[in-house]
């Protein structure tokens, strides 16, 4: 099995972007991560971050017969993107959606979700972590979709 981890605007800048919100941790911190619990799990892993929205839209729609799966930090555009929240439903795929932080518990404009009424379920809160347990919510998913 195989899934795609996509990550939006400003992801890139982990490690830099405001420390005492999202931490030290770098985005190939997180991939690491992601790349040695994949494998624990025997799942393949296509890891990505993006800045543009067109380009995550272009990548959710190949996803499609390409993995069995998409955990997606879709950032800012979480709060604002009908074009992702429409490729997802195209996607007809399970989805995990993921955030570092718990976004209930920062400004109002977060706690709305364009991605949340196309996906499995919302795991946030918990820092890099949340991305492997949507791995393993994900493994469990697929492995019961197989058999
Ligand atoms: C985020 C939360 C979003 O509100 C924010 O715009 C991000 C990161 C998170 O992972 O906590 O860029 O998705």
């Amino acid at each position: 099995p195989s899934v795609l981890i996509l990550n939006g605007p400003n992801l890139n800048m982990l490690g830099v972007r405001e420390p005492a919100i999202y931490g030290s941790e770098t985005l190939d911190d997180i991939e690491a991560l992601c790349l040695e619990h994949a494998e624990r799990l025997n799942i393949a892993i296509d890891f990505r971050q993006s800045n543009l929205e067109g380009e995550l839209v272009a990548w959710i729609q190949q996803a499609r017969g390409e993995h069995d799966g998409i955990i997606l930090n879709a950032a800012a555009y979480t709060h604002t993107s009908v074009a992702i929240m429409d490729a997802l439903s195209v996607a007809e795929l399970p989805v995990v959606e993921v955030h570092l932080t718990n976004v209930f518990r920062r400004e109002a404009f977060r706690h709305h979700s364009y991605v949340s009424p196309v996906a499995k379920g919302v795991i946030c809160g918990f820092g890099s972590h949340g991305y492997l347990l949507a791995l393993d919510a994900l493994a469990r998913l697929i492995d019961a979709d197989m058999n």
